[in-house]
């Protein structure tokens, strides 16, 4: 068997073994400082990720380590206390590992949430984004053989983030006076910070937020046929003007994305609870 394969079920096996009767219909990646959504998952199983065969131990700031299995918004979910990033030297193939098995224990949506700078300058610290579309400067985790059991060679790109979804989501925002942003998204590798003219290239080519993740996790899922709803919270004013003084250093990145959390918490539960 391919290793990748082979390595994909071992660790399916171990999480369904685990959960026994659950079966996970939404899967959820908590991105930097979000992890608090987890906290409202009811009747969890918690299993931290150094127990699973084949998954490393995240290393970035503000990502715990737990796949959380439990009720939210009235179904049962898969999130992601924590991602594996490109930057912290994992293979695609690791990065892209968990949404690989969620898809194997039976997931129909991916919801996917991340920190990003805003390039935007319309855009403010705090502010939610809901993703939709995106720019890819981080490898395609598909190069290589295709894994023919998730998906084709050639997977269509022209709706990576679900439009039901989107449209749902913002009706919701409405509702609940939460005020929701929308634009696209660009990820480069990372680990430094952009420069001012990155990000006004980023700007310029039609990018409103920059992080370093999430569209590997977008492109695995779409390969097979997983509808995404994706979500940045704007953790920086990406907007190359600053203060002599100013410094980027991701010191502000989770205390903000703490901050807008707890909104994110709600408009995922809802969404959820809608499907
Ligand atoms: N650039 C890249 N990644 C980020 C940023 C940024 O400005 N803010 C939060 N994640």
């Amino acid at each position: 068997m391919n290793q990748i394969i082979e390595r994909i079920h071992k660790a399916a096996d171990y999480v369904s073994a685990k959960i026994g009767d659950m079966k996970p219909v939404v899967g959820i990646v908590l991105g930097s400082g979000l992890g608090k959504l987890a906290d409202k998952i009811e009747d969890p199983v918690v299993i931290p990720y150094k127990e699973i065969p084949g998954f490393p131990v995240p290393t970035a700031v503000g990502h715990k380590g737990n796949l959380i299995i439990g009720t939210l918004g009235g179904k049962t979910v898969i999130a992601m206390q924590g991602r594996f990033h490109y930057y912290e030297g994992n293979t695609m193939d690791v990065v892209t590992l968990p949404i690989r098995v969620m898809k194997v224990l039976g997931i129909k949506y991916l919801f996917v949430s991340n920190a990003a700078g805003g390039v935007n300058f319309d855009f403010h610290v705090g502010d939610l984004m809901i993703i939709t579309d995106h720019i890819n400067h981080l490898p395609n985790p598909l190069v290589g053989p295709n894994l023919e059991e998730f998906g084709p060679r050639f997977p269509d790109m022209t709706r990576p983030y679900d439009r039901k979804l989107m449209a749902k989501a913002q009706a919701i925002a409405e509702e609940m006076g939460i005020e929701v942003r929308k634009g696209v998204y660009f990820a480069g590798t990372g680990p430094s910070y952009e420069t001012p003219a990155e990000y006004k290239y980023f700007r310029l080519i039609g990018a409103d937020a920059v992080g370093m993740s999430t569209i590997p996790e977008v492109i695995v899922a779409r390969h097979s046929d997983i509808a995404v709803f994706g979500m940045s919270v704007i953790t920086n004013e990406a907007h190359d003007d600053y203060d002599e003084d100013y410094v980027n250093d991701g010191d502000d990145v989770v205390n903000a994305a703490d901050a807008a959390a707890d909104k994110m918490t709600v408009l995922f539960t809802k969404l959820i609870e809608s499907l």
